[in-house]
Order: structure tokens, then C-alpha cells, then sequence
């Protein structure tokens, strides 16, 4: 069976759906180990009671980013994880660590990338009165953020509402395009190569797959 390692900050909502699908048998794999960069972090109790192991590494005891993402990767390596996903995790990866997993390193964005990376990403396209905005998969590489977009998924900004609203609505459609996504990779229908996506043999537009 493939193994994931799933790196979280917080809620980890996105991760119960992805340990929802691992044991629905909507992803052909298991959850390995899920690491955090927060010990309040909600995604560490969500991995328990999956009793699935769940680590917390405190960047406060390590001298600097290289040091804490060596160890990061030394204990995820202890778990030969097939897929590395981010999913919440708010802390910057060195260049060694993506380097490390290049080609296996998935994220979730909150935007339509390459609209708004970063941070803040809902009240950004509110402010700019922005009437459609959504969430993207892509693959992980040094430009925060840039990586080939695999997959994304749209939602309407209504007249009036709030951000609470906005991020709810977009989590719903995460919920839905990670697992997805997830299981395309362990089946090996997607592969990242001459840094772009492909799926089923085909290289990814650059909006990601798209299927009308
Ligand atoms: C998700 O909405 C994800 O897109 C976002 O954090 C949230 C985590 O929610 N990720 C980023 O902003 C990464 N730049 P969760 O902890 O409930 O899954």
C-alpha cells in the first residue's frame, strides 16, 4: 500500500479528508504520519484518533530554516512516505527540503493561482470585489506558491459576504479536490516532469486540469 506523510500549522480539516478517503478506499494509500510545526494544532488530535502517529517538532529548538527541515526530513524519511502533502502548513520550506521530495510534494492553495499567493488570500479577493475566486493543488517547487497547478476549483463571491463565508465555501471544495488529486498520484496517473503536471500521459495546461 503507498504511504502519505501529511505536514499541517491548524485545524487539519483538509487532512480528515484525506484520512476520510484513505479509509473509505477513495485513495489507494494510507496516512503514514502526520507532522506539525504548532502542538496546539487540531490536526494532531485528528491524527490520533485515526491512530495514525502524530509528531510535533518545535522550530524554536533548532539555530535556523536548514536545521528544523533537515530534521523535518529525517523523521518523515523514517516513514518512506510515497507523497509528502502539505495541507495547512504555514511555515516556509528551504530549498533542501523541497529539493529533497522534489516531484512528490503537493499543496493546497487557497486562491486561483497564480492569482494571490501567500497570505490572506480571502480577503483579498473580497477587497478587490473580486466574483469568483477558489483553491488550487499544485506541485511544490522553490517559487512560493508556483509550482504546476494540477487541479483547481472555482466558487462565487456573493454581494454581502464575509470572509467566514468565503473560506468556508472554498474548504468545501478542497475537501474535495485533495483526496482526488492524492489518489491520482498513488495510482501513478500523475507524474510532475520538465517541471509541469502530467495526468494520464498528457502535460497539464496551466490552470490545471480542466474537464470541459
Ligand atoms: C486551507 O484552506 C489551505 O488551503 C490553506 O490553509 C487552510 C488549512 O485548513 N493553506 C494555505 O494557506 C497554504 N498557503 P485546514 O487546516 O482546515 O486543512
Amino acid at each position: 500500500m503507498k504511504k502519505l506523510v501529511v505536514l499541517i500549522s491548524g485545524n487539519g480539516s483538509n487532512l480528515q479528508s484525506i484520512l476520510d478517503a484513505c479509509a473509505s478506499g477513495r485513495i489507494n494509500g494510507s496516512v503514514a504520519a502526520v507532522f506539525s510545526n504548532k502542538a496546539s494544532a487540531y490536526g494532531l488530535t485528528r491524527a490520533r484518533e485515526a491512530q495514525v502517529p502524530a509528531c510535533y517538532l518545535d522550530a524554536s529548538a533548532f539555530a535556523d530554516r536548514a536545521a528544523f527541515d533537515c530534521q523535518l526530513m529525517q523523521e518523515i524519511d523514517a516513514f518512506s512516505p510515497d507523497l509528502v502533502v502539505l495541507a495547512g502548513y504555514m511555515r516556509i520550506l528551504s530549498p533542501q527540503f523541497v529539493a529533497h521530495y522534489q516531484d512528490r510534494l503537493l499543496n493546497i492553495h487557497p486562491s486561483l493561482l497564480p492569482k494571490y499567493p501567500g497570505l490572506h488570500t480571502h480577503r483579498q479577493a473580497l477587497e478587490n470585489g473580486d466574483t469568483q475566486h477558489g483553491t488550487s493543488v499544485h506541485f511544490v517547487t522553490d517559487e512560493l506558491d508556483g509550482g504546476p497547478v494540477i487541479l483547481q476549483a472555482k466558487v462565487p463571491i456573493f454581494a454581502g459576504d464575509t470572509e467566514e463565508e468565503i473560506t468556508a465555501r472554498v474548504q468545501h471544495q478542497e475537501h474535495a479536490i485533495y483526496p482526488l488529486v492524492i489518489g491520482w498520484f498513488l495510482e501513478g496517473r500523475l507524474v510532475m516532469r520538465d517541471n509541469r503536471a502530467w495526468l494520464d500521459g498528457a502535460p497539464l495546461p496551466a490552470q490545471g486540469y480542466a474537464s470541459d
